[in-house]
Order: C-alpha cells, then sequence, then structure tokens
C-alpha cells in the first residue's frame, strides 16, 4: 500500500465559502450557494499531520484575563493618519492584516507608502511582490519619493523561500503582494486557488503569531465583490480592509470590514496624485466639491462613518418613464431602498411616481447603506418630481420607515455640527433628537416626525 504521505486527492472547494466536500455537488451544503464548487488537487496527510505535529511543539500559554499585561506600543502608528484611524491606532506587532480591492485600484501604492513612512520611523520591512519586478516597483517608488534603507523588496513567489527568508530576517513588517501569486509546493494546485489562498495564509498566520511580525496581505478582488478565493481569508486573518473607489476617479476609500482590534466602521478617505496617495483631511468637504447651483433633485444628507460625520450629495431624476415598466437605478446606495421609499412616498404622501423612472446618485461616488440618508433620499425624489431645487443651504438626514415615520439616528449633534461647519444653515432631522440636541447658533433646525412633514418644511424654506 502506498504511504499516505505524498497521495493527491481531488475535492471541491466552495468559492465563497470555503466549504469542502469530496464529491462535486451543485450547491453548497454549507453557504447554499449555487455553481461555486471548483475541483483541486491536494496532498491528501501532509497538511494536518504537519499542523497538529507543530502545534504540540508550541509551547502553550493558559492566563487569566486579569493577570495579562497590556503594553503602551501594542498599537504601531504608521504615520499615514487615515490608515491608522481605520486600523483602530496603528499595525498590531504579530497581526495579520488583509487588505482587498480591485485590481489597479492603489494598493500596492498604500502600501508601498505606508512602508516608506515607517522606514523613516525606523521599523525594519520586508516589501515581498509576486506581482511585479524590483524594477517595476522601483519605477513606482520613484513617484512616491525617497525611501531609506530599511526597507528592503524581494521578488518570489515560493512559500517555502519566503517562511525562510522572514525566519532569518526577522523585519517588523512584512507586505506580501499578492496573495494569489504565492504558492506551497505541497499544494497541487495551481496559485490563486481556493486550497493555496487558504494554506499560504495558514502559513503567514503561523508567521505572524509565531515570530510576532505584522504581515499585512495584498488581496484582489473578484466581479462578486469579495477576495478571490475563499471567504475563509477573511476568516483567518485578523483585520480586513477593503480599498474602493472609482479607478477613474481620484478619490479612493478605504473600510475596515472586520477589525480584532478596533472598530469596523472606520474609513479612510485618499485622493490618487501623481505623486501617490495623498491624505483628505475633510472628506465632506471633498464630497461636495462641484455641487450644482439651483438643480432640483439634490439634496446634502449625512452619514456617519465610524466616529466621522460625513456630507454627501444626493441626486435624483425622475422622469416619465417611456416603457411599461419604470426603471429604477441606485449608484452608491441600495435600489432595493429607493423603490421602497418611493413606494411609501406613493401611499403616505399620494405623489404618482408608479409611471415614473427613477435614477439615484450618491456624487462623488461614495458608497453609503447607513438609513439616516433616507430623508434625503425622499428630499431628494421629491425635489426632481416637482421639478423645484432646493435651498443649497439645507440639509437633511433621518431615516424612513414604512408608514412614511422619521425615525432617529444616531450622534444627531455630531451630524448637525459638521453640516453647520460647511456653511449649512438650514437642517432637518427626526423629531425624536429634540431632547438630545441643544441648540446651535447659526443654524436652523427643523425638526419632523414624518416624511409629510418634511416636504411642508421644504415649501417653507
Ligand atoms: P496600484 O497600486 O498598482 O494598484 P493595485 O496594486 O491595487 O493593483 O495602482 C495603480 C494605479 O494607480 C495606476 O493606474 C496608476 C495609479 N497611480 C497614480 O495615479 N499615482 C501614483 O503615484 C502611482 C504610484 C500610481
Ligand atoms: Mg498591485
Amino acid at each position: 500500500m502506498a504511504t499516505a504521505k505524498g497521495k493527491i486527492k481531488t475535492v471541491f472547494f466552495c468559492n465563497e465559502c470555503g466549504f469542502e466536500s469530496p464529491k462535486w455537488v451543485g450547491q453548497c451544503p454549507a453557504c447554499k450557494a449555487w455553481n461555486t464548487m471548483t475541483e483541486e488537487r491536494i496532498n491528501a496527510s501532509a497538511s494536518v499531520a504537519k499542523t497538529v505535529k507543530e502545534a504540540l511543539q508550541g509551547e502553550t500559554v493558559i492566563a487569566k484575563i486579569d493577570e495579562i499585561t497590556l503594553e503602551k506600543d501594542d498599537y504601531v502608528p504608521t504615520g499615514m493618519q487615515e490608515f491608522d484611524r481605520v486600523l483602530g491606532g496603528g499595525i498590531v506587532p504579530g497581526s495579520l492584516t488583509l487588505v482587498g480591492g480591485d485590481p489597479g485600484i492603489g494598493k500596492s501604492t498604500l502600501l508601498l507608502q505606508i512602508c516608506r513612512l515607517m522606514g523613516q520611523k525606523g521599523h525594519s520591512i520586508l516589501y515581498i511582490s509576486g506581482e511585479e519586478s524590483l524594477k517595476q516597483i522601483k519605477i513606482r517608488a520613484l513617484r512616491l519619493g525617497e525611501f531609506n534603507d530599511k526597507v528592503e523588496l524581494m521578488c518570489e513567489t515560493s512559500l517555502t523561500v519566503i517562511e525562510e527568508v522572514i525566519r532569518r530576517k526577522k523585519p517588523e513588517i512584512v507586505v506580501i503582494d499578492s496573495i494569489q501569486t504565492m504558492f506551497l509546493e505541497e499544494v497541487t494546485s495551481a496559485p490563486g486557488s481556493v486550497s493555496q489562498v487558504k494554506e499560504s495564509t495558514g502559513v503567514f498566520m503561523r508567521l505572524a503569531k509565531g515570530l510576532n511580525v505584522s504581515i499585512l496581505i495584498v488581496g484582489h478582488v473578484t466581479k462578486e465583490g469579495t477576495v478571490a478565493g475563499p471567504r475563509v481569508l477573511e476568516h483567518m486573518v485578523d483585520t480586513v480592509l477593503y480599498f474602493e473607489g472609482d479607478r477613474h476617479g481620484a478619490y479612493r476609500i478605504l473600510r475596515g470590514v472586520k477589525n480584532r482590534f478596533g472598530s469596523t466602521n472606520e474609513i479612510g478617505v485618499f485622493e490618487m496624485r501623481a505623486s501617490g496617495l495623498t491624505e483628505v483631511e475633510n472628506p465632506s468637504e471633498f464630497m461636495l466639491e462641484g455641487r450644482p447651483k439651483d438643480a432640483s433633485g439634490c439634496v446634502v444628507t449625512c452619514s456617519m462613518e465610524g466616529t466621522r460625520p460625513i456630507l454627501v450629495e444626493i441626486q435624483a431624476l425622475v422622469s416619465r418613464t417611456n416603457f411599461g415598466i419604470p426603471r429604477r437605478q441606485a449608484q452608491g446606495t441600495d435600489t432595493n431602498r429607493l423603490n421602497l421609499l418611493m413606494a411609501v412616498l406613493e401611499k403616505r404622501v399620494g405623489l404618482t411616481l408608479n409611471d415614473c423612472d427613477a435614477y439615484l446618485n450618491i456624487a462623488g461616488g461614495m458608497k453609503v447603506t447607513e438609513p439616516a440618508i433616507d430623508l434625503g433620499i425622499v428630499l431628494s425624489v421629491v425635489s426632481s418630481f416637482r421639478n423645484k431645487p432646493l435651498p443649497p443651504s439645507l440639509a437633511a438626514f433621518g431615516e424612513v420607515g414604512l408608514s412614511g415615520e422619521v425615525r432617529s439616528v444616531s450622534q444627531i449633534e455630531g451630524r448637525v455640527k459638521e453640516c453647520k461647519k460647511l456653511g449649512f444653515t438650514t437642517c432637518i432631522v427626526p423629531e425624536t433628537g429634540k431632547d438630545a440636541l441643544q441648540e446651535i447658533k447659526g443654524i436652523k433646525i427643523y425638526y419632523v416626525a414624518s416624511v409629510t412633514d418634511a416636504i411642508k418644511v421644504l415649501d417653507e424654506v
């Protein structure tokens, strides 16, 4: 009989959740997604036996929570404030961070800039690229400024080599660009496949925890918007960040999706320039830039992104439909939400919208999912439907319920203050905010209980 070691077997992995099955099935038994199983050849026994053996060799520490001491330098700031904010203060030593995003969005640029800043602070850094040659990286680096000798580069895709180099050099920070190009010889499937990505991440995980190096991994995103390879990758790492934005536009947003060391709602805003990414200190100003004057259908609303209120402009275009079925389309927010809010307007306010097409856009290309922008959506639809512009100094926010009521939102005061900071003089907010909000000089506040009330305010101002 053949020994178990080296025996190749074929298994099927779900692209969505990483579920492993010995035979092909149409629907993944774990996440119920259809047609997501892909065939891969793996080396039967090696990986499990190895991890168990390794696990037993390592020292296991059992501790009482009270007895664990925390050190001040648990977060190492990168010097790039927007990045630190998303991470919760900086990079945690021994952590594994995944930076996902569409190809060409600027992940390599961002990480190289972070390497540069960290290098200047005296941290030792190893940037490992499986995608570009040393010369290509140099060309990019020239645009970003001077690098000191703390930053070292390596072009390599073999994990066996990478592991050995990291173990010998013990840098403080390692960047892997990208996980889809890395491969382990023992895993027979191609780089980028589910089992390769899973096993490679496992290796980096052990390296990060074992040697206390912080590892930042780049992962490309698929059409469906998840990091190529399985979701398991997201489960394994400590922090998942997504770098998003319109590739044709200049701004980029770094969003925390999972964070074991901080909040996940924070975002960092950057602008892509010829000399790399620069931080945008006042995102509201940035998002409202170039706002049209006296255009119907435009309303400014406020969304909380983590601890930061950000003003965004909602644009609606409502026009009579030319076909039997009206078209509804929303960019930057959920189309279903638009449909729902239009139904509320029909039923509770009596607007005849059933034969109207409606297009909604969040200007600046931001993606907002917070329900607090509901009132903004509603008012922009009304404004476009009536073809009546709203005063440019007005902002509105509040969640809208199915019976047309305007419900409370968190941190009203912070939002109103942000509006004031950017020169708005009128705010429409939920009635429930009355208690939470003290009078703020220079800004007139209308408290509304329902969508009908809010529309009445429009006629007043
Ligand atoms: P890149 O970091 O290579 O993207 P990713 O690693 O996510 O695939 O970024 C590529 C884009 O960024 C490229 O289209 C050019 C642009 N860019 C700038 O506009 N300015 C710069 O200084 C740099 C380095 C890149
Ligand atoms: Mg890249």
